[in-house]
């Protein structure tokens, strides 16, 4: 199968607050998730997807992705209480076929087809890969209401999805974090602890995670636009 996407979908969005989690809202009239899935699945060097929705909200997502024809869905599964576990938990369903796997928030909706290939494309060559973007603006360091120091900006990077990794990388890297019982907020991270190193692919501005009620807005508000 080549390529098989996962989207953990299984948060309770608890940032944002709404009764539903986030990733059920809609945007321009469409689920978030639906619209990353539209985008994910039109993307050539992806053969399957599996995505990891709430345990009580497997078969309503079922039901949606098929309402939208979806297609090359080969699995919905209960996700996990944490992010990683959901996306373990994933990787379990992926066809034993694959060779890489490309994870992808499923409330990220605006990111390109291209983003993902060229995630795709340097994970093929550098075994894996991220995209984020420089940061930007100053960052100190504070505690208690005190500017303790600042941090160098040159060299960071605030870190989006896709990532993409070879599939037995991922295993390795997933099976090391679980019995060291390391809890990271990425993939990248849990690879990054096998000492391997983890390629970085200029992202999207537009490919910001929907977290809090003014990211929803602004969700809104762009993709009235157009995406522009
Ligand atoms: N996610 C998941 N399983 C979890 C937690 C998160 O699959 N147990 C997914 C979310 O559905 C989302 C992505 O991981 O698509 C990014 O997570 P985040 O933005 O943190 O979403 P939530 O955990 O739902 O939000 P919050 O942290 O505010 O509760
Ligand atoms: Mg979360």
């Amino acid at each position: 199968m080549g390529t098989v996407a996962i989207v953990p979908a299984a948060g309770s969005g608890n940032r944002l607050g709404s009764r539903r989690p986030k990733q059920f809202l809609q945007v321009a009239g469409v689920s978030l998730v639906v619209l990353t899935l539209r985008v994910l699945s039109g993307v050539r060097e992806v053969g399957g997807i599996v995505v990891a929705a709430p345990p009580e909200a497997v078969e309503a997502t079922r039901r949606l992705l098929e309402r939208y024809r979806i297609p090359r869905i080969v699995g919905v599964v209960p996700g996990g209480r944490e992010r990683q576990e959901s996306v373990w938990l994933a990787l379990q369903a992926v066809p034993a076929s694959a060779s890489l796997v490309v994870i992808h928030d499923a409330v990220r909706p605006f990111i390109t087809r291209s983003l993902v290939a060229s995630v795709i494309r340097a994970a093929r060559r550098h075994g894996a890969a991220t995209c984020g973007l420089p940061v930007a603006e100053t960052i100190k360091q504070v505690r208690d209401g005190q500017v303790e120091g600042t941090v160098e900006r040159e060299r960071l990077w605030l870190v989006q999805t896709p990532q993409a990794f070879q599939r037995s990388l991922l295993c390795e890297a997933h099976e090391k974090a679980r019995s060291d019982g390391f809890t990271g907020t990425d993939d990248a991270v849990l690879v990054e602890r096998l000492g391997v190193t983890v390629r970085m692919v200029p992202g999207l501005p537009e490919n910001f995670k929907i977290t809090t009620p003014g990211d929803l807005a602004r969700a809104r508000t762009f993709a009235a636009r157009g995406r522009g």
